[in-house]
């Protein structure tokens, strides 16, 4: 019979139908030695993005046939080094968009209403009201950048809640912006007139530290800055540095450079949420997801063809 190792955790739905097809052994937060130690004995791999299936994972895989991200993000898997042995990688491009899109859209509300810092003074026995001027979404500016599943359902709230919407992505169309509500603009302009810039790209060589220095220095001192898409698409010491001069008004961050994130100047700022990569953290996407890779890993078991990423 295959086996399958499932190295993150991921909804029961999936392993019971990875089940009707092989063993599965679920076994979480292996240190890199051990996973490839173990790796060996197995056909197949499920993760999330705990993960890290480097090079050397994917050189001492020599059985498998199949690695399975359930979620959108492949990069914590070196596909080019899989593809080179023949193994197929698949993830669920979609089981997750409504889940991340909402994180988002809660960051741009809580953050404009300070929620999470009024939950912590009403629980610190406080009844403090003026600190918690909010300032309301209807009417300011939305610059989404990255147009795709995630920025295009972030942008369709968006002007569901009366804001005006700029989008920078330089694979979409005219035609679908205008669709969407969106003015397609260049990002030098997104910058200088958003009042919240919200970030929905993958992280490649073109979008590593797109917010640095020089486009925060572009921006509103009031702009709020929300990304729920890639950790490293931010420049994390200049966003830092200019929370805390107080040159940009606040940011919500669910992804980090360094996952989990360790020690961080960010941690010390006022003006900013974080929460740990919980975009894709609901009930119903980790469902999905896990229906979603689980049948094509039970697929390519059964010889049927695959579906890559
Ligand atoms: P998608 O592929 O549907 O959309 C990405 C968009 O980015 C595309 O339209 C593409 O044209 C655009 N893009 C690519 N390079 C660009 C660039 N240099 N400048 C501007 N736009 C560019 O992907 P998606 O499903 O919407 O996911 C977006 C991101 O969110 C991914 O990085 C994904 O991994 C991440 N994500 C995070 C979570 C989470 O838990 N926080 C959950 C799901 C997805
Ligand atoms: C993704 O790319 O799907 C996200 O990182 C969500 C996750 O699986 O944690």
């Amino acid at each position: 019979m295959a086996k399958v190792l499932v190295s993150d955790p991921i909804d029961q739905v999936g392993i019971d139908i990875l089940s009707q097809v092989a063993q599965v052994d679920v076994k979480t937060k292996l240190p890199p030695e051990e996973l490839i130690k173990i790796i060996p004995e197995y056909d197949a791999l499920m993760l999330r993005s705990e993960t890290k299936v480097t090079k050397e994972v994917v050189e001492a895989g020599t059985n498998l046939k199949i690695i399975g991200r359930a979620g959108v993000g492949v990069d914590n898997i070196d596909v080019p080094a899989a593809t080179r042995q023949g193994i197929v990688v698949v993830n669920s491009p979609e089981g997750n968009t409504i889940a991340a899109a909402e994180h988002a859209l809660a960051m741009m509300l809580s953050l404009s209403r300070h929620i999470p810092d009024a939950n912590l003074s009403i629980k610190e026995n406080k009844w403090d009201r003026k600190r918690f001027i909010g300032t309301e979404v209807y009417k300011k500016t939305l610059g989404v950048v990255g147009l795709g599943k995630i920025g295009s359902h972030v942008a369709s709230v968006g002007k569901a809640l009366g804001m005006k919407l700029l989008a920078y992505d330089p694979f979409i169309s005219k035609e679908r912006a205008d669709q969407l509500g969106c003015t397609l603009v260049d990002l030098d302009l997104l910058f200088s007139e958003a009042d919240y810039i919200t970030l929905h790209i993958p992280k490649t060589q073109e979008t590593a530290h797109l917010i640095n220095r020089e486009a925060l220095a572009k921006m509103k001192p009031t702009v709020r800055i929300i990304n729920c898409a890639r950790g490293g698409v931010i420049d994390e010491d200049a966003l830092a540095e200019f929370l805390a001069a107080g040159k940009i008004g606040g940011a919500a961050l669910d992804v980090f450079e360094q996952e989990p994130l360790g020690e961080s100047k960010l941690r010390e700022l006022t003006n900013i949420i974080l929460t740990p990569h919980l975009g894709a953290s609901t009930a119903e996407a980790q469902v999905n997801v896990a229906i979603d890779v689980a049948e094509q890993i039970r697929d390519v078991l059964l010889g049927l063809p695959a579906r890559s990423a």
